[in-house]
């Protein structure tokens, strides 16, 4: 009864610890500690001894760790384990605690397989069995779970396909579901019949899904966070799935086979669906094989945009100084793409960029001494272009700038001496380039050059 604080109110609860110490188990409260006690004993170590209290003897059950009742304590309604360091394997007699409305093992060490079983706990409003060591399937049976809400299987060694079921029979509660970081094969099982209309969270990370992201997700018009990355997803760019998702906070797709439109020559369909997403914070699409122009339309983006990742794609021609409506932008990273043409000067209107990568492009002209206004800088990577002219004096009002990264361009002059005083930089790398002269003292501690 950690919750009974002294207060004038531990007399109150004193007497509830009392009743409930005292008072006989219910029938049902009698079976419910039967069936932990079997679960127990799948717990093979326990190293913090939080288990100790879970004894048939003196306590009352409501009151071993990670357990709750309801307010009668006629039923078992809460068991929550999580990170209590516990090894052993999750036995399928937890299916008799029926009145479970929350069931959270995470960040232990439980192997085996999860218990089918599991899907008949019909009340159960919450499943959490992520970070353990759980390998085999998902069972299908966990898509009988009509009431579940949030669902996190996210961080085990879980492979084969995820069960159509768990996301169409009857899961329209849904709001949160994570099985990222597994070995999930197969399509993204959501049929054009079903709908997850509740779900908010949407985590498929780090796993081995193929095929196109399902036209039955466009149902899901609640959507915060799509997280797709790392898998082997193809098709283009699901423009008419998020365009029906105005409340996208976080859109995740890197790292898949994804494509742009029109025979992979056009991004504009896809910015275009985005636009009315007017709480969308972060966009990564790095790692595809996108290739087209960046459409100037990015700038009408939400005004809210903290990243954009764009990097290791096909992109090609300038970039759009339209860009530079993203006001509130920290990460802009365009790196390893086809983009030519110069810098555009307005970046150095997006004054909250902490953050650019521009390298690997072919990227020509000087560098915009303007840059420079952006006061927050603190990394800019321009490295393996074809920028030519000297590095600006005017980057010594970079105040918080660590790292600046110039190798491999045409760049000439000599080392501003300026860059020692007002810059304090960890690294500096200007080698391969056509700068002459000896590095100033100033910035002699740096590495490169
Ligand atoms: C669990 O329920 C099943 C079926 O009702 C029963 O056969 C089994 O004995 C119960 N197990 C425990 C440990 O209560
Ligand atoms: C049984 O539970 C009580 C109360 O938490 C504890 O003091 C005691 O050590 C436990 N006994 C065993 C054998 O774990
Ligand atoms: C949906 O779940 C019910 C049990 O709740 C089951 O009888 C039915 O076969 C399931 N339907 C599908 C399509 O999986
Ligand atoms: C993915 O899961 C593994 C354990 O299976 C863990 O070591 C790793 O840190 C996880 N990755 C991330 C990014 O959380
Ligand atoms: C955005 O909203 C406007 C006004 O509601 C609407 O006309 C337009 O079609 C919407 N655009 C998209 C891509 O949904
Ligand atoms: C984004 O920028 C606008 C205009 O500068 C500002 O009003 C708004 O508060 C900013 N939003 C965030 C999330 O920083
Ligand atoms: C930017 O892109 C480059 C190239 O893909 C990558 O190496 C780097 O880690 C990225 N940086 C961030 C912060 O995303
Ligand atoms: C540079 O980009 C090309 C693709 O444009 C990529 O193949 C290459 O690996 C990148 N090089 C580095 C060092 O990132
Ligand atoms: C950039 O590349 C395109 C072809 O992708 C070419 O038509 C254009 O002239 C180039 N622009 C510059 C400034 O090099
Ligand atoms: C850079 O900042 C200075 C002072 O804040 C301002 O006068 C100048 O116009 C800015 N330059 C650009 C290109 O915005
Ligand atoms: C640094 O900023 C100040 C104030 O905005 C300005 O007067 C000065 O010219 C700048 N220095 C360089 C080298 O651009």
């Amino acid at each position: 009864m950690g919750s009974c604080k002294f207060s004038t109110f531990s007399f109150l609860c004193l007497i509830i610890i009392l009743i409930v110490v005292s008072g006989e188990e219910s029938p049902q409260l009698v079976k419910d500690r039967i069936s932990l006690l079997s679960f127990g004993s799948g717990i093979v170590l326990d190293p913090e001894g939080a288990l100790e209290s879970w004894n048939s003897s003196s306590t009352h059950v409501c009151l071993w760790t990670g357990v709750k009742c309801d307010d009668a304590s006629d039923h078992v309604t809460q068991l929550d384990l999580s990170g209590l360091s516990l090894h052993g394997w999750i036995s399928p007699v937890l299916a008799n605690l029926s009145s479970l409305l929350v069931l959270d093992l995470s960040r232990n060490f439980f192997e085996g397989h999860i218990p089918a079983e599991l899907g008949y706990l019909f009340r159960l409003r919450q499943l959490s069995l992520s970070w353990n060591l759980l390998g085999g399937n998902i069972p299908e049976e966990l898509g009988f779970l009509h009431q579940l809400v949030y669902l996190d299987l996210g961080n085990n060694r879980l492979a084969g396909d995820i069960p159509a079921p768990l996301f169409c029979n009857g899961s329209s509660s849904l709001e949160y579901m994570d099985l990222s970081n597994n070995s999930l094969t197969g399509k993204i099982p959501l049929k054009n019949e079903c709908e997850l209309s509740a779900l908010r969270f949407l985590l498929l990370w780090s796993n081995r899904l193929v095929g196109r992201v399902p036209r039955a997700l466009s149902k899901s018009t609640n959507l915060k966070w799509l997280d797709l990355e790392s898998n082997m997803l193809t098709g283009e760019l699901p423009s008419e799935i998020v365009r029906k998702m105005p409340k996208l906070q976080f859109l995740y797709l890197s790292y898949n086979d994804f494509v742009s439109h029109d025979g992979n020559t056009n991004l504009e369909p896809f910015f275009a669906s985005l636009v009315n997403s007017s709480d969308l914070q972060e966009l990564e699409l790095a790692g595809n094989n996108l290739r087209g122009e960046i459409p100037p339309i990015i700038g009408d983006l939400s005004v809210n945009f903290l990243q954009i990742h764009l990097d290791e794609n096909l992109l090609y021609g300038s970039i759009p100084p339209h860009i530079s409506n993203l006001v509130n932008l920290t990460l802009l990273n365009l790196s390893s793409n086809l983009l030519n043409g110069t810098i555009p000067l307005e970046l150095c209107l997006m004054e909250k960029l902490e953050r650019v990568y521009l390298s690997n492009n072919s990227l020509s002209g000087e560098i915009p001494a303007a840059l420079a206004n952006i006061s927050h800088l603190g990394l800019l990577d321009l490295s393996k272009n074809k920028l030519t002219g000297p590095v600006p004096d005017s980057f010594a009002n970079l105040s918080q700038l660590r790292r600046l990264l110039l190798h491999e361009n045409q760049l000439s002059g000599t080392i501003p001496p300026s860059l020692g005083q007002g810059v304090n930089l960890e690294i500096l790398d200007l080698s391969r380039n056509e700068i002459s002269g000896i590095i100033p003292s100033e910035v002699a501690g740096t590495q490169g050059a």
